[in-house]
């Protein structure tokens, strides 16, 4: 690679790449990321090449991998360029028809289309499908038209042109001012403004600074920082580059947590790509600005995402929080000032640099400018990764977007904000997404983890499941934080076993309200958002399982019971096999049922049975079983 010297340079690289791909052949891009790795999308790449080659097309075909589309649930993915045909679910013995029809002919197979499971509506292009076409995609959409692993794909995007800017048109200052103006507020949950945080560690003491990526995420079922990185690595970098400039630091740090090795391995090649042609290093594009970056591997805990905990881990220590009496902003890394931000607060920053502040902040709501990238999951019917625009309502987003409640079931809450966001209830599903807002009704933005819960859902069990986490990720050095989730954990678990008493809530509440104000760090101050949320909203679900000793969403498995309906069974038989205690009795034309003292409460019989004949019955009597062999099974249709 020919190092870039000037802006310039840089141009002419960028044109250059242009031009040859206008020029340019067929691609068939395909999702290699995590998700699509994981449902066999390296067979189907593989599969894709082999037929290629096999019909002498392979200097007439490009063949590009690329980072997370978001709709992971679908994959494998590909799309073919230049007539943007997005195919789903993929397997390798489909390379043959996609080469010969689509590539060659250029007709569509139509059943590797999206189709829409409500409408059955078939669509072609991304933007034809329900799930894409009410988001806004500034920071996701480049994934599919980069190859991670080609600075040259990035740069002919309008890569670095942000970059040259900021070095040669702003100064440090003007930077700080633009990112200011823009109203940014830090992606990683605490909403700081991003600007202000920059001048804190800019007018700190000192001439050593350090700019940190924290690509730490660890929430149950979030996953947009990976693909942020594993996608769109220079973006990232980019952002912290400029950061370094803006803030007067020499050295940066992208914290990769341990799980995540295509990200650590798709930021590595950037790095060093960047360097080879002189957009990292000394003497950037021929500016005089030095700036260096290190990857630094986490070891695995979810504690060591919290700012001071990751800074302890990147000197070399273990990843556990300290005081913070000064801010890490003034005294972070070794002392020094650190300036530390999430994956996508990087990301967005040549894009505002490069639009402007007014651009930025046209997108979202008067106090939460940009966009929102969320991962959707639970109980409903699209589950992915998603950017919207901050403000969009709950509602939109899990039933326009992510298509309603599985099974047409009825939505319950939806948790946001990771396990120490709150569950929000059905009254608030037109609330407005952004951090205000979340924090007002008690959740938070948090990382963008959201988690959909229909009917089935007990909010007392979905508490305990959370606390639960959390009391396994305590780093144990502060005593409210550990005994607290230990406690809270305990009592919980009573509850949800039907050996709850009435003053436990007291116990609860005072707990909640000794960590929040006592904890070390934020896990544990933040840690009792899911239980607060769930007593005040579900106090019902509460009481009745501390006064019935019943669970109304038959979730709890001590407080439920099987019971097979006998004018419904059929005698089939299914559950019988199934039942891994040999707890259901009955034969050939005589009705089923179960004794209850053999039961373990698998629900194997329940998901079974085709006729719905088995019940969950959770506080009321169990009918007793019919006497055996004398209630001759009653079929359906009269017999
Ligand atoms: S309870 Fe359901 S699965 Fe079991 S024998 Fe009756 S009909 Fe079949
Ligand atoms: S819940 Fe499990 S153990 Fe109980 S009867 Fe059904 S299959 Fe058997
Ligand atoms: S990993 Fe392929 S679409 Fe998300």
């Amino acid at each position: 690679m020919k190092r870039i010297d000037s802006p310039e340079d840089l141009e002419k690289l960028r044109r250059k790449l242009r031009s040859k791909k206008k020029t340019d052949k067929t691609t068939i891009s395909v999702c290699v990321s995590t998700g699509c790795v994981a449902l066999g999308s390296i067979k189907v790449l593989e599969a894709i090449k082999a037929e290629l080659e096999r019909q002498g097309l392979v200097e007439t075909v490009n063949v590009k991998e690329t980072g997370c589309l978001g709709f992971c649930e679908q994959g494998p993915r590909l799309s073919i360029h230049p007539k943007e045909i997005c195919y789903f679910k993929v397997k390798p013995e489909d390379a043959q028809e996609i080469v010969s029809k689509t590539v060659i002919k250029g007709e569509v197979v139509e059943r590797l289309l999206y189709k829409d499971p409500a409408t059955g509506k078939v669509a072609r292009r991304l933007d034809e499908i329900p799930f894409y076409r009410h988001q806004v995609r500034p920071l996701l959409a480049n994934n599919e038209r980069i190859d991670p692993k080609s600075i040259n794909d990035y740069i002919a995007l309008g890569g670095y042109e942000a970059l040259a800017k900021a070095l040669f048109k702003m100064t440090p200052e003007d930077v700080i001012e633009e990112i200011k103006r823009a109203n940014l507020r830090g992606r990683g949950g605490g909403g700081f403004p991003t600007g202000i945080k920059w001048e804190t560690t800019r007018k700190a003491p000192g001439h050593l600074k350090y700019v940190i990526v924290n690509c730490d995420e660890g929430d149950p079922g979030a996953f947009m920082d990976r693909s942020l990185m594993e996608g769109n690595p220079h973006s990232v970098l980019e952002g912290l580059i400029i950061g370094g400039y803006a803030i007067g630091a020499g050295e940066g740090f992208v914290y990769v947590r341990e799980e995540y090795p295509l990200a650590a391995e798709n930021i590595t090649n950037a790095i060093r790509q960047a360097e080879e042609y002189g957009l990292l290093g000394e003497n950037i594009l021929g500016s005089g600005f030095n700036f260096k970056v290190r990857v630094h591997r986490g070891a695995g805990a979810f504690v060591s995402g919290e700012s001071s905990a990751l800074m302890n881990a990147i000197e070399g220590c273990i990843g556990e929080p300290r005081p913070k009496y000064v801010h890490t902003a003034v005294k972070g890394v070794w002392g020094r000032p650190s300036c530390l931000n999430n994956v996508k607060t990087w990301a967005n920053i040549p894009l505002i640099i490069l639009n402007g502040a007014e651009w930025f902040r046209k997108i979202g709501t008067e106090g939460s400018s940009g966009t929102a990238i969320f991962s959707l999951v639970g109980k409903v019917n699209n589950t992915g990764l998603v950017e919207v625009p901050m403000g969009i309502t709950l509602r939109d987003l899990i039933y326009k977007i992510g298509g309603g409640i599985k099974d047409g079931k009825k939505f319950k809450a939806v948790q946001t904000g990771g396990p120490s966001g709150g569950f929000i209830p059905e009254q608030y599903l037109n609330l407005p997404v952004d951090f205000d807002e979340l924090n007002r009704v008690g959740s938070m933005m948090g990382s963008g983890g959201m988690v959909v819960m229909d009917e089935d859902t007990c909010m007392v069990d979905a508490a305990r499941f959370f606390i639960d986490f959390l009391l396994e990720e305590s780093c144990g050095k502060c005593i409210p934080c550990r005994e607290g989730l230990r406690v809270l954990s305990r009592i919980l678990n009573d509850i949800c076993e039907g050996k709850g008493v009435e003053e436990d809530v007291m116990i609860v509440e005072e707990i909640a309200e000794t960590m929040r104000d006592a904890s070390l760090c934020a896990l544990g101050t933040t840690a009792a958002n899911p239980v607060l949320t769930s007593l005040k909203y579900f106090r019902d679900e509460w009481d009745q399982h501390l006064k019935a000793k019943r669970c109304p969403a038959k979730a709890c498995k001590a407080l439920v019971n099987y019971y097979i309906e006998p004018e419904k069974c059929q005698a089939c038989q299914l559950c019988r096999r199934e039942c891994p205690t040999g707890a259901i009795l009955g034969g050939v034309e005589q009705v089923h049922w179960i004794e209850q003292d053999k039961c373990v409460k698998c629900g194997s019989c329940y998901e079974a049975c085709r006729f719905n004949a088995i019940v969950k019955l959770s506080g009321e009597p169990i009918p007793p079983p019919p006497p055996e062999g004398t209630k001759p099974v009653r079929r359906r249709g009269g017999r």
